[in-house]
């Protein structure tokens, strides 16, 4: 089956369906084509923190009604060390800035709903996904879905395919580069049926390595331990988990984690990556297609929604007067709020675990960061700022 689309979008994640509606709102037409099913997508458990910025885009887009209803708004964390919770109070350090606590999968499925009802087109379960011709202008997107060969030709392909899909190796080698931190490090995250312990994310550094209090809804909670990267679920009994978690967010705040039946157990790899050029021809990455972030930060989905609206906004232009700077300048653009974010996440990270091989010096320099943030308004402006997120490109 032959089709013409102007923009083919591989990837039903958080870019891939963005982009699907800002360039509904353009006039522009696009198809989406995505491997998993819709169930898979829908259930994937992932980080759930938007910045100001992607609660804004969702409610210009009309896709914030139950986000709206069911999130939560945060304005602040803590830190915890040395038996003590440190608070960062967003607004007054921010300017009046917040966060919004609502589980990616939930946006996902107000993203798939939305455009399914406005008569988008998603193709799930797709198999075979090939990219061609992204040096001419007309590339195409080549697969297999519902028993039938599908080949699309389009304007341009937008690669929103996360880190292990097709599009970014689709970039030829020799005019790519790929910067990469690996770290000696993963994150054991747990879902709890219990009422929240904290009424804001407690990010705890300890002896014993990092722990994470964050929260899912009323009635279930996430947290997460540091463990090795190579650790599997199995090797984590309740037992353990519940023993690490009282260790590390110990305190004289007379402060309780309230245990429940654990639902969920899963390791997380921390991995920095970032892929320049952004774009090649008319092929556009957007997303974890083109950068990984460590999650201590919880950049990743806004990251993906600061891309794709530059992305959306220079299609439009494209369409609209027949001008490519903006196409041109993608890449550039937002590889801007990218490094930054990498940056930040970098540094998020190397501040709250404890790293296998860290000396003592490593460790007198981490405390007296840890410091520096919680007693400097500068520096817990700076924290604050990044967390929260930059206005949107
Ligand atoms: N063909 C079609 N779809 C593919 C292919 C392929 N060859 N390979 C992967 N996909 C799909 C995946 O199944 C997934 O649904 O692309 C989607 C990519 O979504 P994400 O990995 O979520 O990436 P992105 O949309 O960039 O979102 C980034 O969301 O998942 C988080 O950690 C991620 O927070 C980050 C943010
Ligand atoms: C989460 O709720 O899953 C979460 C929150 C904050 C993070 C990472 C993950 O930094």
């Amino acid at each position: 089956m032959m089709r013409r689309t102007q923009v083919g979008i591989i990837g039903a994640g958080p870019a891939g369906l963005l982009l699907a509606h800002l360039l509904r709102r353009e006039g522009i037409d696009s198809i989406v084509i995505e491997s998993r099913s819709r169930a898979d997508v829908e259930s994937t458990i992932r980080a759930g923190v938007l910045e100001q910025g992607t609660v804004d885009l969702l409610t210009e887009l009309g896709l914030a009604d139950r986000m709206k209803r069911e999130g939560a708004v945060h304005r602040g964390i803590y830190l915890r060390f040395g038996r003590r919770s440190h608070r960062f109070d967003f607004p007054d350090l921010t300017g009046g800035r917040t966060i919004m606590l609502y589980p990616q999968h939930e946006v996902l499925r107000d993203l798939i709903k939305g455009l399914v009802d406005a008569g988008g087109q998603i193709h799930f379960e797709a198999s075979g996904v090939a990219i061609e011709a992204v040096d001419t202008n007309s590339p195409r997107i080549r697969f297999s879905a519902g028993g039938n060969e599908h080949e699309i030709a389009c304007d341009f392909v937008a690669g929103c395919d996360g880190f292990h899909g097709i599009s970014r190796p689709a970039i030829p080698s020799d005019v790519r580069r790929d910067y990469s931190q690996v770290y000696p490090l993963g994150w054991l995250g747990i879902l709890v049926e219990a009422p929240p312990s904290s009424d804001e994310l407690i990010y705890a550094y300890h002896d014993r390595g990092f722990a994470l209090v964050s929260t899912r809804s009323p009635t279930l909670q996430r947290m997460y331990v540091q463990c090795g990267p190579d650790d599997s679920p199995g090797e984590w009994s309740d037992d353990r988990i519940w023993s690490e978690l009282h260790a590390r967010l110990e305190n004289d705040e007379g402060w309780r984690l309230i245990e429940g039946r654990i639902v969920q157990k899963n390791v997380i790899a921390m991995r920095s990556f970032v892929a320049e050029p952004m774009q090649h021809g008319r092929l556009f990455l957007a997303g974890d297609a083109a950068h990984i972030v460590p999650p201590t930060g919880a950049k990743g989905l806004n990251l993906a929604a600061a891309d794709v609206k530059v992305l959306s906004r220079a299609i439009a232009e494209h369409y609209r007067s027949g001008r490519g700077e903006l196409l041109e300048a993608y890449s550039a653009t937002a590889l801007q709020r990218v490094w930054r974010a990498e940056h930040f996440s970098w540094w998020m990270t190397s501040l709250l675990h404890r790293f296998p091989d860290a000396d003592p010096f490593q460790l007198r320099l981490q405390r007296s960061q840890l410091e520096y943030v919680t007693r400097s308004r500068a520096a817990a402006v700076s924290l604050a700022e990044n967390y929260v997120g930059f206005p949107m490109p």
